[in-house]
């Protein structure tokens, strides 16, 4: 069978889906007796937001669940990866759960399910309450244990329903630009000091996937962001401080649990993990599935002169970019690359789940239709390259693109949007763009050719 980029053939049974996280997209932010999340809190510190705009309304999904399902459902999605927010179930970080945000859930699970869309729920899509994160947050090893309870109640009253699950969306995100640096909440600027959190995180959501396997989960699994890391120059500094910067990035969060231990912190001069007996054990045993986040490459060189932090992050040379400029350099061939490497460096690599990809370009405000082939051209890349990489043996078996829907982005509050469908964020008016009639035709005729293939055997 010959590879056509334009048209790759999946295997029969791949997964098409998109995603969007709760903070996002909700707004009503207190509804239904919410509580306060290190969001809340982050978002009012003064110029944490680029265009000083809150989360609410949002694209005010809270209010609208049934467009979005809608939505999700005109595409013919297999799955919708959406999330729960923490601090909606349990506003204090403790206790038996609000029912009212519970019964919210509930409903939306329902009407996705009638809707013929299987939902994939995130349980952390970087909520925290802001109670956990003043006790300690992921500094501290309390908050696994919070972090279960509150699995469980989630569990308890979607578990009946919901089968599959992702526990963490991007635990490197969280201990990077959370805790070391704090671009993102809980702006923390930790630095090294940052490290803990990676263990706690992963240690929490092993926790929590046994709460989910005890009430009928078949499928858990968190997501890692994944970069592919490039030196700049040909040089032993560049390509150590690359090494050095793929730990962080990478592979302290995927060997734990796709090997069960930590790459060599003490030979980079890093502090060590808060390992105790057991959990790597724990960690290692905790995913059905292996969740990959990829955005962009990183380039990477040598700081000088050298500060606390030994590399630089640089454009990469020659490669076109996002609507965040040459910090999102758009390279679809390292997707395939990472997706080979890690299979490499892992031969019994679980399934992969690309849980989120997709890019942001400079679009209208007000309600309209967009023609976005920037879109369209970017992901056609990258799924492109996803199929190159199943075709060299790499079992990715689902496919989603960030985002379903514009939305609130963190930091750049509302100027980068990544919807297939367009939203005025004045109005609430959702229009669908060019990208989201081509996915959903991609979608038609990858299932289309993949069954041809399967009856012509
Ligand atoms: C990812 C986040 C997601 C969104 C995209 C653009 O890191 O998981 O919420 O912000 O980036």
């Amino acid at each position: 069978m010959t590879f056509d980029p334009v048209h790759p053939r999946m295997p029969a049974g791949f997964r098409w889906s998109a995603a969007t996280s709760a903070f996002q997209i909700e707004g009503s932010r207190q509804a239904d007796g919410g509580g306060r999340s290190i969001w809340d809190d982050f978002l009012e510190t003064p110029d944490a937001i680029v265009d000083g705009s809150t989360a609410d309304p949002a694209c005010d999904s809270y209010r609208h669940p049934g467009v979005d399902v809608a939505l999700a459902a005109g595409l013919g999605l297999d799955r919708y990866r959406f999330s729960i927010p923490w601090a909606r179930v349990q506003p204090d970080g403790a206790g038996r759960g609000n029912v009212a945000a519970l019964d919210h859930y509930s409903g939306f699970v329902d009407r996705l399910l009638d809707a013929g869309v299987t939902p994939f729920p995130t349980l952390f899509h970087w909520e925290m309450p802001s109670s956990v994160e003043a006790a300690g947050g992921w500094l501290s090893r309390d908050t696994v244990h919070h972090f279960a309870d509150y699995a469980e109640i989630v569990a308890d009253r979607l578990g009946d329903r919901v089968a599959h699950w992702y526990t963490l969306n991007e635990p490197a995100m969280m201990t990077l630009q959370g805790y070391a640096v704090g671009a993102l909440a809980p702006g923390k600027q930790l630095l090294f000091d940052a490290l803990p959190t990676v263990h706690h995180q992963l240690l929490a959501h092993a926790r929590a996937a046994e709460a989910l396997r005890d009430r009928g989960a078949a499928q858990v699994g968190l997501v890692n962001n994944h970069t592919w890391v490039m030196p700049l120059r040909d040089t032993a500094d560049d390509h150590q401080a690359a090494a050095l910067y793929d730990v962080l990035h990478n592979r302290l969060f995927s060997e734990p649990l796709l090997a069960g231990r930590y790459p060599d912190l003490e030979a980079l001069g890093l502090p060590p993990m808060p390992v105790q007996d057991g959990d790597l054990a724990a960690i290692a045993g905790s995913i059905d599935f292996y969740g990959i986040n990829f955005y962009n490459p990183t380039t990477v060189t040598a700081a000088d002169p050298v500060g606390p932090i030994p590399f630089d992050i640089v454009p990469t040379p020659g490669a076109p970019v996002t609507g965040f400029g040459p910090e999102w350099p758009i390279v679809p061939s390292a997707l395939r690359d990472l997706l080979i490497d890690l299979h490499a460096r892992h031969p019994e690599l679980p399934p992969v789940i690309i849980g989120e990809n997709g890019a942001s370009f400079p679009e209208p405000e007000r309600a309209g239709r967009v023609e976005d082939t920037a879109r369209i051209d970017y992901l056609t890349g990258h799924i492109a390259a996803v199929a190159e990489a199943i075709e060299a043996g790499v079992p990715v078996e689902e496919y989603t693109v960030w985002s379903l829907l514009d939305n609130w982005e963190w930091a750049d509050g509302y100027t980068q949007r990544f919807g297939l469908v367009h939203v005025d964020f004045e109005t609430g008016e959702r229009t669908p763009k060019a990208s989201y009639d081509w996915y959903r035709e991609h979608i038609a005729s990858s299932r289309a050719t993949a069954a041809g293939s399967e009856q012509g055997r």
